[in-house]
């Protein structure tokens, strides 16, 4: 089925609390949101899905524990080791948001060999965002154009999005957050200017294709305007 959704970016929140209401530490609860993001990458291409961003880590997480810190720099490692085979298998191509040099160099390299191992692939776009910020990207990205010397009068919002770690994406139809919360938290602010928002009251490890389905069938009964009457 699909619900004309292309790209879908989902703000993976609650981990913390799923393990808190198992009285279980949070990095029990990451792990489980591990397996819940494994489950979403497999329902998504069944639903219409093209592109799909997660948001991992965020510039703001290192104010965490440096044990919860390093603890999610470990399962990126864990998952592009443990799935890239089959990602590839399934045509999935991998790409990275986010400013990657001041992640750990073992991320890094696990980040470039994914990246260039499904390159080629035509399926399931997944952008994982680590040591993302929208703030940080525009920022970033504005260093970019002017690094280039653009005419100032010639920079349009195309041009400008060519900068950005989305190039080449299209925006985000639907952002949708898990577990109740009703912020954006930074996550591609460029990018959503028009995107329907969809918030799930399930915390990120519960998260399964049904979840993801509700979300869809919510979204197409959006009545998306762009700011026009009809
Ligand atoms: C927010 O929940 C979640 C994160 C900051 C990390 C998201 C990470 C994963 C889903 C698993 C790891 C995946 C990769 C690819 C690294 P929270 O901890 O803020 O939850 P809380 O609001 O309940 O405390």
């Amino acid at each position: 089925m699909n619900y004309g959704a292309r790209h879908v970016a989902i703000i993976m929140d609650g981990n913390g609390r799923w393990a808190a209401a198992r009285g279980e530490p949070r990095v029990v609860g990451h792990r489980a949101g591990l397996e819940a993001l494994r489950r979403i990458v497999r329902a998504a291409p069944s639903l219409g899905i093209e592109y799909l961003s997660v948001y991992a880590f965020s510039t703001e997480n290192w104010k965490r524990p440096a044990e919860e810190v390093d603890a999610l720099m470990d399962l990126l490692v864990e998952y592009l080791r443990s799935e890239v085979d089959e990602l590839d298998q399934e045509h999935v191509r991998m790409l990275f948001l986010g400013d990657s040099s001041a992640l750990p160099e073992r991320c890094q390299r696990e980040m470039e060999i994914a990246a260039a191992r499904t390159a080629d692939n035509d399926g399931l776009k997944l952008a994982i965002a680590m040591n993302y910020g929208g703030r940080d990207e525009i920022v970033r990205a504005v260093r970019r154009v002017l690094e280039a010397g653009l005419d100032p009068e010639a920079l349009d919002e195309d041009q400008f999005g060519g900068h950005l770690d989305t190039a080449g994406m299209p925006d985000p139809d639907l952002v949708i957050r898990a577990s109740g919360e009703m912020r954006l938290s930074n996550f591609l602010l460029w990018q959503t200017a028009y995107a329907e928002i969809y918030v799930a009251p399930q915390y990120w490890p519960d998260f399964d294709h049904d979840v993801l389905q509700e979300a869809l069938e919510a979204f197409l009964r959006r009545e998306r305007r762009y700011g026009g009457l009809s």
